[in-house]
């Protein structure tokens, strides 16, 4: 197959603009943004096919930028070769991101620049699957998690709805010895098994479509959505062991309260975080 060519543009404008400036260049038919953070300012990039010519792509958006910006924009552009523009694509859709106090996650073409990191490395291919960091709700969970680690120790730990397996990995990282993650998308599945193969600790893993009914776990990790938190809430808080944790996630502000209210019968609240208009509670079982 012969592979053609894409101009790289990138549009830099001030941070605060950052939602609308994309918001524009995705409505000119731009095959999604990524985001490069600059102090004050951020630099848009978009691509557009060879066949659009880069004097009609910079007079598009110019243009579209009017209303935004009165001051004519700064905009550079490259041309790219397929291949590399979906690699360049590629390496932006998972940033390196340190979370808490111990985690970093990179995708498997960064891996080679961490390897003197004192954090613990979780090596991520987005796939198919939910659960790359970037979302508050994730980024919560792990936040909280090495927290969870911390108090109950390396013992039992379940991850219901594990997605790209990012908690369940980070959970090994950080020493948690015997893992079961459940999934109920196939394809989810296969890609944190994979994930877990890449980060090496697939043998602390179980993965499993539905909790199972008879184990009992020190720490519980579940970012769903509040409907399923509250279907599950029974099963979720007899699979804790007394004195164990709970991260629940996954909340939409307001929604939560109707989960906190439910978990609260059996559990005591230690902290609620809110990130991003998502709400995460970690929670002790009495
Ligand atoms: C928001 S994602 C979380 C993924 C990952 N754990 C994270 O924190 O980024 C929720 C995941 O839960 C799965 N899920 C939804 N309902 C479930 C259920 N009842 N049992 C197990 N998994 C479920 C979805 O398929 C999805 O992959």
């Amino acid at each position: 197959m012969k592979l053609g060519f894409w101009h790289k543009m990138t549009v830099t404008i001030p941070a605060a603009l950052e939602e609308r400036g994309s918001a524009l260049l995705v409505a000119l038919g731009a095959q999604g943004v990524w985001v490069e953070e600059a102090g004050e300012q951020v630099h848009l990039n978009v691509f557009f096919p060879e066949s659009v010519s880069v004097a009609d792509a910079e007079g598009l958006i110019q243009g579209a930028f009017v209303a935004l910006l009165p001051e004519k924009l700064e905009i550079r552009s490259e041309r790219l070769p397929e291949e590399e523009w979906q690699t360049a694509w590629q390496t932006h859709s998972i940033p390196i991101q340190q979370i808490g106090e111990k985690l970093v996650i990179v995708p498997p073409w960064e891996k080679n620049r961490l390897i003197a990191s004192n954090r613990k490395v979780i090596v991520l291919s987005p796939g198919m699957a939910f659960g790359t960091g970037t979302h508050a709700t994730t980024h919560n969970c792990l936040v909280m998690l090495e927290k969870a680690v911390l108090k109950v120790g390396e013992g039992r730990l379940l991850d219901v709805g594990t997605g790209s397996g990012i908690l369940a990995i980070a959970a090994a990282k950080l020493g948690v010895r015997h893992i079961t993650a459940t999934e109920i998308d196939p394809v989810a599945l296969a890609v944190a098994q994979e994930n877990a193969k890449a980060n090496r600790v697939v043998s602390k893993m179980i993965f499993r479509a539905s909790i199972p009914a008879h184990s009992r776990y020190n720490c519980l990790l579940a970012n769903l959505t509040s409907s399923v938190l509250l279907e599950l809430s029974e099963r979720l808080t007899q699979a804790v062991l007394p004195g164990g944790t709970l991260v629940l996630s996954g909340m939409l502000k307001g929604a939560h309260e109707a989960v906190l209210a439910r978990f609260q019968t059996a559990c005591t609240l230690i902290q609620l975080k809110e990130k991003d208009n998502w709400v995460s509670l970690f929670m002790q079982k009495k």
